[in-house]
């Protein structure tokens, strides 16, 4: 289609307010499938996107649409991963857009999310068509939420389109408003290309498929392409749109969204937000906006059976194939083996990666708990950056520490302030500042240490507003602290791969936490078992296991063979799932407990 005829477009909105299923309406009401591809199509999808509800990577759909007024229009719609630890890709897909779809749950009203999505949007300038969803919930409350958009939001709450995604109530007026609210792209087909890249997916058969907005210029099969940050060249073996399937085109134009095959191997060799130009007639500049995807969590994995060791090697690698900001290296720990260290975009990105690890190449896994990076001076005048525990220098050697912070916002009833901001205190929360959007609603902006918020901020926060608190944050650099590593020490062995790098401050309730933790989900023995955590030779938390008063298997042992070897099998297994250290074996849920909070 010419320009004229595009919108490009996205749909943002707080997490289950109805986005992924206003997508398929739209997609079903295009008729760009039938039903009985659509159904297959979303079995298609990552299974744990569904199972979860969240979308993790963004995807891209061309729906074509026939519009009241007769026009035939090309529709690209740009779905975006619906949290936190992706905000980057989210701010790249949005840059690929014109305008967006807000969303709002009739029966929820305008949430932290929805306020963070919609700043996002207005950074870049696109047109925001809010759209009242849920409306067939008896808890639906149109007129609210019409009131709540109008001063929430700043936007025209009475223009809000009232619909049921659910039921495909309205789906048409959507539509609509998406021809005729939304300006079309801008962009020259003449000039030099610049095509922005907002994501990326591993085919098995033809290498990197790299999803693309062109903002001005031309891509079409045989040109030689450059990305203007990492610097390698290509040369474009296939251009096309994204229909159910991919379907080949001749050229991509200014103003389109589509795809580029160019023998790009891995996901790894492209950045989200890099920019696509000709070799021979390059853009003066690259499109603005761009940043390297940093990993800012990391933990180690090990398999709990030692011999799993090169599956997982194999399940990671083949997982980095598609999953550019996964970051990992081998790693050794004395008490799990050896294993890798890996860095995630945050906590979501850790499960998301240790569920498909378990679950799509069933392996059985240990994590340590999560760290965030620490900026580590030295007194000779050297400067770290350390993310494992085991490479803390020498107290002694060190000048000073800084940790990263966040800018946390937390929407919620007013009448939950007080304890949530007795809540952000307790995490070390600074800057405590306070704003009324609205009549009974309340934001609280924080400034919180990272490593609070990724301990137990979340789980907490929602206890204590019985899940009416909302909440999302954004960095704000590295602040100065005290650091001090604890160890953990099981019958006076210390157990590496329980260390962590703690406040100072804080170091004693952690420190009694894990102890007690690991008290409760280690198996008593024939023999006493102290379980102490320690900072240098300093022992500030203890917690004992007792010996069994008398040995309680002793009689399983009967004189059935088959009994016998039924027992000895359920005893490997069990062994699989335990770690000796020294002579104590320490089952894989002690490792989890520890990372759990109460
Ligand atoms: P994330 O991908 O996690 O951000 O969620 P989402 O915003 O895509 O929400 P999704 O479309 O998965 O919908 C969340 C839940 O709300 C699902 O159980 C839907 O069936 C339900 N839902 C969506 N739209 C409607 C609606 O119009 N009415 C009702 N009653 N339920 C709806």
């Amino acid at each position: 289609a010419d320009r004229e005829h595009t919108r490009n477009f996205s749909i943002i909105a707080h997490i289950d307010h109805g986005k992924s299923t206003l997508a398929d309406r739209l997609i079903q009401a295009c008729g760009a499938v039938t039903d009985r591809e659509f159904q297959n199509q979303l079995l298609d999808n990552l299974y744990l996107e569904r199972e979860r509800g969240i979308t993790i990577k963004s995807q891209a759909i061309t729906l074509p649409y026939l519009a009241k007024n007769g026009q035939e229009y090309e529709l690209n719609l740009i779905d975006t991963p619906g949290h936190v630890d992706f905000t980057y890709e989210v701010s790249r897909a949005l840059a690929s857009c014109e305008g967006v779809l807000l969303i709002v749950d009739a029966s929820q009203g305008v949430e932290a999310q929805t306020l963070a999505n919609m700043y996002l949007a207005m950074e870049h300038d696109l047109t925001i068509v809010p759209v009242i969803n849920k409306i067939d919930l008896i808890s639906a409350d149109v007129d609210a939420t019409r009131l709540q958009i109008t001063e929430d939001l700043g936007l025209d709450g009475d223009e809000a389109l009232a619909v049921s995604a659910k039921e495909g109530t309205n789906i048409d007026q959507v539509l609509e408003a998406i021809v005729n609210k939304l300006p079309p792209p801008k962009g020259q087909a003449e000039a030099p290309l610049q095509a922005l890249i907002f994501d990326a997916q591993y085919d098995p058969y033809r290498g990197t498929v790299i999803f693309v907005r062109v903002m001005e210029g031309q891509l079409k099969q045989g040109d030689f392409i450059r990305f203007m940050h990492n610097g390698s060249s290509y040369r474009v073996e296939e251009v096309g749109l994204f229909k159910l399937r991919r379907e080949p085109a001749k050229a991509l134009r200014a103003g389109q969204v589509g795809y580029v095959i160019a023998g790009v191997k891995t996901v790894s060799d492209v950045d989200v937000g890099d920019t696509i130009t000709n070799n021979d007639h390059p853009a003066p500049a690259p499109l603005p906006g761009f940043r390297e995807a940093k990993p800012v969590v990391f933990s180690s994995i090990y398999p709990v059976a030692t011999d799993d060791y090169p599956e997982l090697a194999e399940a990671i690698e083949k997982l980095k194939l598609n999953d550019a900001s996964l970051t990992y290296q081998k790693d050794y720990s004395q008490a799990l083996g050896t294993g890798f260290r890996c860095g995630f975009l945050g906590l979501l990105h850790l499960e998301v990666v240790q569920e498909r690890l378990e679950r799509e190449f069933g392996l059985s896994l240990i994590l340590t708990a999560p760290s965030v990076r620490y900026q580590v001076y030295l007194n000779d005048g050297q400067h770290l950056e350390i993310e494992n525990p085991a490479l803390f220098p020498d107290p002694s050697t060190i000048d000073y520490c800084e940790e990263p912070y966040v800018k946390a916002s937390i929407l919620m009833p007013d009448r939950y302030i007080g304890t949530v901001m007795q809540l952000c205190l307790d995490r070390r929360g600074e800057g405590n500042v306070m704003h009324y959007p609205s009549p009974g609603r309340v934001e609280l902006i924080s400034e919180l240490p990272l490593a609070e918020v990724i301990y137990d901020f979340y789980d907490k926060l929602k206890t204590v507003t019985q899940g009416y608190g909302s909440f999302d944050y954004e960095f704000i650099g590295d602040r100065r602290t005290e650091l001090a590593k604890l160890d953990i020490l099981v019958n006076g062995e210390r157990v590496d791969a329980l260390s962590m790098l703690v406040f100072r401050g804080g170091a004693r309730p952690r420190a009694l936490h894990a102890v007690n933790k690991l008290a409760e989900t280690i198996p008593r023995q024939q023999f006493k078992i102290a379980i102490q955590g320690a900072i240098g030779g300093t022992i500030i938390a203890r917690s004992t296991i007792n010996a069994f008063r008398k040995d309680v298997t002793a009689k399983c042992y009967g004189g059935d063979v088959s009994r016998k070897r039924k027992l000895l099998e359920k005893q490997k297994a069990g062994k699989k799932r335990m770690k000796l250290v020294g002579n104590v074996p320490i089952p894989q849920k002690a490792f989890l407990a520890v990372l759990q909070s109460d």
